[in-house]
């Protein structure tokens, strides 16, 4: 029997006070919209979620609701161009052809609309996975350069023809941005010291990015890439080389995650170009309508392990953007910019994310829902000084996280996506889990007390955490906070394992990640957890993807990905009635999976298009 305790119904009766809030002031908005047809009373039991939810399973396959249907839009190795190889299943290609062609494991992703049923598609390829790309021991020079070829950035053009999305290949925005894309450093930590190499004496430009994860998308019409597990791609030649503080704190280490790059590029070698890996950790903008655009690392936005980046545009018009560093016990931040959005002014609003204020949260955690505020990350203000190791803003914005424990910041349990509701001034994160909650101090020595946001030990499970800025703007450094869902099992575990009152087992999941409101104001989950389906996990099945309503805090489950995947990334064409949803290495660590093209074929990493039967609008 799942017994409530004080937390849950802490965390229900606020639910039903949400509901009652927010209620009124979604009703608003739709009855202003519908032209005042829509009655309060019809309009409070409003059903956000018109489709049937699904149960959970194991199978190596997509599975949608009744009257939705599926289709892959592009997989790893497609070419973008013609002239270039189709995908070969035995090689996996060259680093030439894969330089050309659609990049490894697609994270996060966004739908510019181009014209009428015709659309460029930017999406993020974060890594390479080794265990499919290079399918022997030892790697060539070759199929190094490939994996470097198969990670950043691939832009491609889609048409809708008779219903489906096809990739046009050779379409003039068609691009591919990998590990040695040049692009320039901006913003207040440019010229630092720290980023200075023998390539580079300025501290201005870099090749490539790599580790993108999860995206941002401006009212400009930017996109922003998000460098989050940069440190892997880095090692060192010489096994006694010393490994600064700084370098620990950001997880760089004397060996690479088997990537080898260190071995064909000096770059990539810590004992010889230190400084190079704080020349990545950024947020990145790209200006997609433009294939030769020059990308921006934008130093402002701090250095850590950029989960994504959502951008919101304060009531006085300052640009807000808030981003979570993902890793066990790092922390929450906002960027406020200084200049303010001026809309159709692109040039104007390109430059302002260079210059701006970062902040990074604090919570009450002796409550399991209250106040917490954003506290300034300046030189020269709250400790940030030469006393604590900095000499002027580039280097706070550089080693950020160093930063954030200065100022006392509080240590979350993995920040994934922000997602703020289009409907109302709240804004959501998924807390993935954290085993080290309560256990482990961060690699900068911050202790993981248990309490506030992050309730639970050890947590397995993870949650999303919901605050809302004081008086309803944006930029004000006060906020209050509840927890929207804690994810768990109420079929194996009692008390906070179970969850929070709206996961129950049939909609029960763990690890939420990918995080993304709809224009109707449906919130997306997307899950990175474990797969098993045993123990902890049981009856979860495969990584999947739920559908919330905030306003009732109910949770359905809407899709579920195939064998070993991770679902992550989506986007929608603007009338809702496609949702683009990113499938990242299905069968990795060895599963058998052989998804998307069927027996016999090496699962790839594909993005696909769910439509309605009916043609409606996904999720109604
Ligand atoms: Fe690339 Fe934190 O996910
Ligand atoms: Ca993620
Ligand atoms: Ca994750
Ligand atoms: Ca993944």
């Amino acid at each position: 029997m799942h017994i409530k305790t004080d937390f849950e119904t802490l965390i229900e009766s606020n639910l039903k006070r949400r509901s009652f809030i927010k209620n009124s002031v979604k009703l608003g908005l739709a009855s202003f919209v519908l032209g005042g047809t829509t009655s309060l009373a019809s309009s409070a039991t409003t059903d956000l979620l018109g489709f049937e939810q699904i149960p959970a399973n194991s199978l190596d396959t997509v599975t949608l609701p009744e009257g939705y249907s599926w289709d892959v839009v592009i997989r790893w190795g497609d070419p973008l161009f013609s002239g270039v190889e189709n995908f070969d299943q035995n090689t996996r290609g060259t680093a030439a052809s894969q330089e050309l062609s659609f990049g490894d494991n697609n994270d996060g992703m966004n739908f510019f609309l181009l014209e009428k049923d015709h659309g460029l598609i930017v999406v993020n390829n974060e890594y390479a996975n080794l265990e499919h790309i290079i399918p022997k021991k030892v790697k060539t020079k070759d199929d190094i350069l490939k994996t470097q070829a198969a990670v950043g950035l691939s832009h491609f053009e889609v048409k809708r023809i008779s219903g489906r999305w096809i990739l046009q290949k050779d379409g003039m925005l068609n691009r591919r941005i990998t590990a040695q894309t040049p692009m320039a450093l901006s913003g207040p930590a440019k010229y630092n010291d720290h980023l200075k190499t023998a390539e580079d004496k300025q501290g201005v430009s870099v090749k490539g990015t790599w580790a993108n994860c999860g995206q941002g998308k401006t009212p400009w019409g930017t996109y922003l890439t998000c460098e989050e597990n940069f440190n892997g791609f880095f090692a060192s030649s010489n096994d006694d080389v010393q490994l600064t503080k700084d370098q620990t704190r950001y997880g760089v280490k004397r060996s690479d995650w088997n990537y080898e790059w260190y071995k064909i590029d000096d770059r990539f070698d810590l004992s010889k170009e230190p400084n190079e890996p704080n020349r990545f950790g950024y947020v990145v903008e790209i200006d997609p309508l433009n294939p030769t655009d020059v990308p921006q690392k934008r130093t402002a936005l701090g250095r850590f392990k950029h989960e994504n980046a959502e951008v919101v545009i304060a009531d006085n018009n300052q640009v807000v953007v808030y981003m979570g560093d993902d890793e066990r016990g790092e922390f929450l931040y906002k960027f406020i910019s200084k200049n303010k959005y001026v809309e159709g002014d692109r040039e104007h609003n390109k430059k302002l994310l260079d210059d701006g204020t970062l902040y990074v949260a604090r919570f009450d955690i002796t409550n399991s829902e209250g106040y917490g505020e954003w506290v300034e990350l300046t030189f020269g203000k709250n400790g940030l000084d030469e006393s604590s190791g900095f000499n002027n803003q580039g280097d706070v914005l550089i080693f950020a996280r160093r930063a954030g424990s200065v100022v006392g910041a509080t240590t979350m349990d993995r920040p994934e996506w922000v997602a703020a509701d289009p409907l109302s001034n709240d804004v959501y994160c998924a807390l993935t889990n954290n085993k080290n909650r309560g256990k482990r101090s961060n690699a900068g020595g911050d202790s993981t007390p248990v309490g506030g946001p992050n309730p639970r030990e050890a947590n397995l499970y993870g949650q999303i955490l919901r605050w809302s800025p004081m008086n309803g703007d944006h930029t004000n450094h006060k906020f209050t906070w509840d927890l929207f869902a804690m994810a768990g099992n109420p079929e194996v575990h009692q008390g906070l394992k179970a969850g929070s009152q709206n996961i129950n087992k049939h909609n029960m999941f763990n690890s939420p990640d990918g995080l993304a409101f709809d224009s109707s104001g449906r919130l997306w989950i997307q899950t990175d957890g474990k797969y098993s389906n045993e123990g902890d996990f049981a009856g979860m099945g495969n990584n999947q993807m739920l559908c919330a309503d905030t306003n009732t805090g109910e949770i359905k489950r809407f899709m579920v990905g195939p064998v070993a995947c991770e679902v992550t990334g989506l986007s929608w064409s603007p009338d809702q009635t496609t949702m683009f949803v990113g499938i990242q290495h299905p069968g990795e660590k060895g599963r058998k999976s052989n998804f998307p093209d069927g027996e016999g074929k090496v699962p790839r990493s594909c993005i696909i298009a769910i439509t309605k039967d009916d043609g409606g609008i996904i999720g109604s």
